[in-house]
C-alpha cells in the first residue's frame, strides 16, 4: 500500500512547530521554534509577542521541516493544522499558513483539536499502541480523562473544573520564585525532596471523575505566606516535592478510577505535563501494582510539537475528515 505523508503544523502557544509524518506513526522530520527563552523575561507568554514571533518562523520552519524529511510538497498527501484550543492570535498563523499551503497545492486541509494531537503523540512512540484505552490529557490549560474509544472516536470522562493541573503547578513555581516556565522548574527542584514534608488538602468529589486543583493551589499559596510572615524560609526543595506529589495522586486517584469503571487496563499520558517525573512515578508504581499497561511520550514529544498533529492528521485522514479553506482559529475550541 502506498505510504501517506502528513505535514503537521502546530502554533497554538509559544512553539511553532512542523512535522512530517508516515503513516501516522514514523517521524521523517520534525522542527520547533520555541520562544520559550524570549517569554521568561515577562514570566509567562505575551500573547500579541507569540503571535508576531509565529510570523517570523512559520517559513523557516516550514522549509526546514520538508528538507529535513527530504520531501517536497508534492510527496505530501494532506496538511493537518491545529486549529484549536489556543491563543487566538498565534492559532492563525499556523491556520493562515495551512490555508495558503492548500489553496496553492490543492493538498487537502485537515482541522486538528490540539489535545487530540497529544493523544496521538502515544501512537508515535509505540507503534504497536491501538485504542481501545484511557488518556490521561494534562497541560498548561486542560486537564482530563479521555476514553479513546477509537483513533477518531473519544469521549471525556472527566475534567477540571477550575484550574489545569500545569496552571497550578506553574502559579505556585513562580511564586516559590523559580520562573518561566514554572513546570520543567519545578519539577527538577523537587527532586530528593520529602514529599510528606507539606501538606495541602486534596479535594475529592464523589461520583464523578472531575478534578478541581484551585482547594490545593490555594492551601499552597496560604503556606507559602503563612511560613514567609513568621519570617521563616519555604523549604523549596520539600515543597516542590510535596506538592508536586499530591497533584500526581489526584491524577492518578481519578485515572484509576476511570480504569476500574471501564474495566480498561491501557492508560497513556499525554500532554507537557506528562513530561512531571512525580507523576509519571506515580503512575509506573500504581500501573505495576494493578497489571496495568502504562504509555507516555517522550520527553520531546509531551510537549507541543507538530509530529503529535501530523499523527492525529492521518487517522482524520483516512476517516476521510475534510476542512474547508474557511477554517477559522477557535481559541476555546471544545473537545
Ligand atoms: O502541552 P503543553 O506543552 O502546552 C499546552 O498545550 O498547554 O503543556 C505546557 C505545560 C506547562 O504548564 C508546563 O509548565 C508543563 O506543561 N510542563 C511540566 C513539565 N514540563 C512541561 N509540568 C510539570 N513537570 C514538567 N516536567
Amino acid at each position: 500500500m502506498k505510504d501517506t505523508l502528513i505535514l503537521g503544523i502546530e502554533s497554538s502557544c509559544d512553539e511553532t512547530a512542523c512535522a512530517v509524518v508516515r503513516n501516522g506513526r514514523e517521524i521523517l522530520s520534525d522542527v520547533i521554534a520555541s520562544q520559550a527563552d524570549f517569554h521568561e523575561q515577562y514570566g509567562g507568554v505575551v500573547p500579541e509577542l507569540a503571535s508576531r514571533m509565529h510570523v517570523d518562523s512559520i517559513y523557516p520552519t516550514l522549509e526546514k521541516c520538508l528538507s529535513d524529511a527530504g520531501v517536497t510538497l508534492k510527496d505530501i498527501d494532506a496538511v493537518a493544522v491545529t486549529y484549536g484550543p489556543g491563543l487566538v492570535g498565534a492559532l492563525l498563523v499556523g491556520v493562515n499558513a495551512a490555508k495558503g499551503l492548500c489553496e496553492v497545492t490543492g493538498l487537502p486541509l485537515i482541522g486538528i483539536n490540539h489535545l487530540k494531537g497529544h493523544i496521538a503523540a502515544n501512537y508515535l512512540c509505540f507503534p504497536e499502541l491501538e485504542p481501545e484505552f484511557l488518556c490521561l490529557c494534562v497541560s498548561g490549560g486542560n486537564t482530563m480523562i479521555v476514553r479513546v474509544s477509537g483513533y477518531c472516536d473519544m469521549e471525556i470522562m472527566g475534567r477540571t473544573r477550575d484550574d489545569a493541573a500545569g496552571e497550578a503547578i506553574d502559579k505556585i513555581a513562580r511564586v516559590i520564585g523559580l520562573g518561566y516556565p514554572g513546570g520543567p522548574k519545578m519539577d527538577k527542584a523537587g527532586q530528593g525532596g520529602n514529599v510528606n514534608a507539606y501538606s495541602f488538602p486534596k479535594s475529592h468529589m464523589t461520583d464523578t471523575l472531575d478534578f478541581s486543583f484551585s482547594g490545593l493551589k490555594t492551601a499552597a499559596l496560604n503556606t507559602i505566606n503563612q511560613t514567609r510572615q513568621k519570617g521563616e524560609d519555604v523549604d523549596i526543595r520539600d515543597f516542590a516535592a510535596s506538592y508536586q506529589q499530591d497533584i500526581a495522586d489526584i491524577l492518578l486517584k481519578n485515572t484509576m478510577e476511570a480504569a476500574e469503571r471501564t474495566g480498561i487496563d491501557k492508560i497513556c499520558l499525554a500532554g507537557g505535563v506528562s513530561a512531571n517525573s512525580f507523576l509519571r512515578k506515580a503512575f509506573d508504581e500504581e500501573a505495576g501494582k494493578r497489571g496495568i499497561k502504562l504509555y507516555y511520550p517522550s520527553l520531546k514529544l509531551c510537549t507541543d510539537n507538530g509530529a503529535m498533529i501530523a499523527s492525529a492528521g492521518y487517522f482524520e485522514y483516512i476517516n476521510n475528515a475534510r476542512a474547508d479553506l474557511d477554517l477559522n482559529a477557535c481559541p476555546s475550541l471544545s473537545f
